[in-house]
């Protein structure tokens, strides 16, 4: 007997178009990896070229290399992740190097850098602008390195490095922001932005400074900072979401949003895309699943879209409804 002919043939998963742009880059996928997790040596990055990964994303990169805090730094917990790796990389040139060679996967090359000053900010965005990335993601939010807050939440140090970064070359820049908890403070987020030609901001960077206790060792679980990490994965998708929402209302259509924090499967990205997210990054569930992540979260999502009727990624957008 033949396949039944399904009552609406176009109602499938296969027509649903996944395609996005941030930063007026295509991408055609709604996901990526974020900075993070796997994606620091060429082989890495190399991997994620061969995935279904919309984009190549890089580890945030310094100056100079770093072999990142003391270990353990990264303990695995029931619903995600608690981390302090204290930005390990292999220094911003050697990405530079091999940027050339990535190009040839031919995916969107988003680099993410995480300089100690606004000089090592401008001297590595400075780089990046004259290489073959498509989107520079400046991380203004790291929160695992000793007496050096997160710049996020420095909003006068923000305004004075935007100031500078933003007039360094013509490719969309973007920032990594920390998880903000008070209204007050995304629209004194927001306002900042809005005065400066940033492309996209990413929302949440892992929830910083949390501290997780094993009662049977009665120890914390990490080294660093007394066992104070970054908290990461489902524990922290309600925060994310409440960012990503938040600027979306605040900001104007031209900053696109790329929302992270908790993505796990194809309904934890389309909440993303209900709260205002024009694309989504995965860095908990790569660190545990791998590149394969990227189809399976894609196609539960396409599905998911499908069943509701849905066939783009525009449709979807911004479209929470409120009670
Ligand atoms: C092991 C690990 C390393 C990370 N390193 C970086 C980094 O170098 N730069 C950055 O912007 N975010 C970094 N993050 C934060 C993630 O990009 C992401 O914002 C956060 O983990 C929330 O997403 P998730 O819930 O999918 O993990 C790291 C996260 C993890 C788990």
């Amino acid at each position: 007997m033949s396949d039944p002919t399904p009552a609406c043939p176009r109602n499938t998963a296969e027509f649903v178009d996944l395609t996005t742009h941030i930063g007026g880059i295509a991408l055609d996928n709604y996901l990526f990896n974020a900075s993070g997790p796997l994606c620091t040596s060429e082989a890495e990055l190399t991997q994620l070229g061969h995935s279904a990964t919309a984009a190549i994303m890089t580890k945030s990169c310094t100056i100079l290399p770093r072999e990142g805090n003391a270990e353990p730094r990264y303990q695995n917990l029931p619903l995600g992740a608690l981390q302090s790796m204290g930005l390990p990389n292999l220094g911003y040139q050697a990405y530079l190097a091999m940027l050339p060679r990535l190009k040839l996967l031919n995916k969107p090359i988003v680099v993410s850098i995480s300089g100690f000053s606004v000089t090592d900010n401008q001297t590595m965005v400075s780089a990046f602008q004259q290489s073959d990335a498509d989107l520079i993601e400046v991380n203004f939010s790291c929160p695992n390195i000793e007496g050096k807050p997160q710049l996020g939440y420095d909003f006068e140090q923000t305004d004075q490095a935007l100031k500078v970064l933003c007039q360094l070359g013509d490719k969309p820049i973007g920032l990594k922001l920390p998880p903000y908890f008070d209204f007050s403070h995304f629209s004194a987020m927001a306002d900042i932005i809005k005065q400066y030609p940033i492309s996209f901001i990413t929302c949440i960077n892992s929830v910083g400074n949390t501290l997780v206790i094993d009662a049977e060792t009665e120890s914390a679980i990490i080294k660093p900072k007394g066992g104070f990490g970054g908290l990461c994965g489902d524990y922290i998708k309600p925060i994310g979401l409440a960012n990503v929402r938040a600027f979306s209302t605040l900001l104007p259509e031209n900053i696109d949003i790329i929302g992270v924090g908790g993505i796990k499967n194809g309904t934890d990205a389309f909440e993303y895309l209900l709260a205002g997210a024009s694309a989504v990054q995965v860095a908990t569930c790569y660190e545990k699943e791998g590149v394969e992540c990227f189809s399976r979260i894609s196609n539960e999502l396409a599905t998911l879209m499908a069943r509701k009727g849905y066939k783009t990624i525009a449709e979807v957008k911004g479209q929470l409804k409120t009670l």
